[in-house]
């Protein structure tokens, strides 16, 4: 029941709105209010017939209202697959436009929508690889918009880089569940960017057995960067650099992850133990035998991966990959048509390029999150309809400046 004296308004916590007369409002969020005629607020505020408001939360809105919680994240990838294999996820293709062909530098434009839960949502994420040695920024940032779909206003307006790194993260953690050792004690990283920071928590949330860390980048420098910032979050684990050597890096890892702006072949087979399992997250990080000698290959969804330029893209595009050469896609895992690890010793090979279905799952799971923390705060989009403005006749301008 809705805590607000004066809308009694029953909600269905996980139905998409409650309804009632004249009054609309989202579960989750008690601040939140839009008006289809008018009414007074919970803060005794007349609210005007039209007006139309939504949620805006900045990153540290997110922070504070406990979003970076990797099982949070997992959970909501996985309802996010489990939707989208159930047919209940409209998922369009994503818009790319490129300004830099040399550096890549671009933003996407990536839409789903949840039919069940009535939420439309898209990612707007840039990606400028030069920011980290330019601008000491970092390369990806992104804003998210959800909408309901009852009658397609926003609902929330968010900082979306945390969703869209959570992401990655969440989904190499769903995958190291199915395909790591659940005694893995070791992890070692190439690369110490923002992926690989994020990465490290979520392999430590899905394997809490993880209490080493090995981390080689480009730069000891960032080594020791990514050794300050996550020493303090990960108290029981050593973090140890290994002053840019991939192979100290690698070689006694349980679990690989690779996250670089490299487009090289820096892991060798040859430091792959038997028994690991390697998340591969940037774009060409590994030489093909990584994969040739993995006695699983799984991708988040290989009809993506084989059309872009990671390290099994390549592989395809040569012919050293086939279809057939790939033992899954996530989705097999969590839905149990196909089985994950088999022993303690196979290599397991993972590869995710990105479902932006599950940017927006993992969204509206922080936007119910954040709201029930009481975080955000309220932006109005209109007050009322265009032509209902009583002053409108004084803003329009029908005459151009020059001809004034
Ligand atoms: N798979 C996905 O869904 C997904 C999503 C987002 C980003 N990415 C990709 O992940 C990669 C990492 O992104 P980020 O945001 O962490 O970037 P970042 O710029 O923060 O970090 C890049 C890291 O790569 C390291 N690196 C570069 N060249 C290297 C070399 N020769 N040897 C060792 N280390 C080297 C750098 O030292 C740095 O630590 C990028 O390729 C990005 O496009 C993938």
């Amino acid at each position: 029941m809705c805590r607000d004296a004066q809308v009694s308004v029953r909600f269905q916590v996980g139905s998409q709105f409650a309804f009632r007369g004249d009054k609309v409002r989202w579960p989750y969020c008690t601040k939140r209010l839009f008006a289809v005629s008018g009414t007074i607020d919970r803060k005794d505020r007349i609210v005007a017939q039209h007006e139309i408001h939504c949620q805006y939360f900045s990153q540290e809105d997110l922070l504070g209202a406990g979003c970076l919680d990797m099982r949070l994240a997992m959970d909501a990838a996985e309802s996010s697959i489990k939707a989208f294999e159930a047919g209940d996820v409209l998922f369009p293709e994503k818009i790319v436009q490129i300004f830099n062909d040399d550096t890549q530098e671009r933003i996407n434009c990536l839409p789903a929508t949840f039919k069940k839960d009535k939420i439309c949502g898209v990612k707007w994420v840039s990606v400028f690889p030069p920011n980290p040695v330019k601008y000491g920024m970092q390369n990806l940032s992104a804003v998210i918009i959800l909408s309901e779909i009852e009658h397609g206003f926003p609902i929330a307006f968010m900082e979306g880089t945390l969703c869209s790194n959570m992401r990655v993260g969440a989904m190499g953690a769903l995958a190291a569940r199915y395909l790591s050792r659940d005694d893995a004690e070791v992890i070692g990283f190439v690369g110490a960017g923002e992926q690989a920071k994020m990465h490290l928590i979520a392999m430590k949330t899905v394997r809490p057995s993880l209490t080493k860390c090995f981390v080689g980048a480009k730069e000891p420098a960032e080594e020791q960067q990514f050794i300050k910032e996550m020493s303090p979050i990960l108290s029981d684990m050593e973090i140890v650099g290994t002053k840019s050597n991939l192979e100290a890096a690698t070689k006694d890892a349980d679990i690989i992850v690779t996250a670089t702006s490299a487009q090289a072949p820096l892991l060798k087979a040859a430091w792959v133990k038997p028994g690991a399992f390697y998340s591969h997250v940037g774009g060409w990080e590994d030489e093909f035998a990584v994969a040739k000698q993995s006695s699983k290959i799984v991708c988040d969804d290989w009809e993506t991966v084989k059309h872009r330029t990671q390290t099994l893209s390549r592989m395809y595009k040569d012919g050293e990959l086939t279809d057939a050469d790939i033992h899954a896609n996530l989705s097999d895992l969590i839905l149990g048509r196909k089985p994950g690890r088999e022993s303690a010793d196979e290599r397991t090979y993972f590869n995710a390029v990105g479902l932006a279905y599950a940017d927006v799952g993992i969204a509206y799971a922080m936007y119910q999150r954040a709201c029930e923390a009481g975080m955000g705060q309220d932006l109005k989009i209109q007050h009322e309809m265009i032509f209902e403005h009583a002053h409108l006749k004084d803003w329009v301008r029908l005459d151009s400046p020059s001809s004034v």
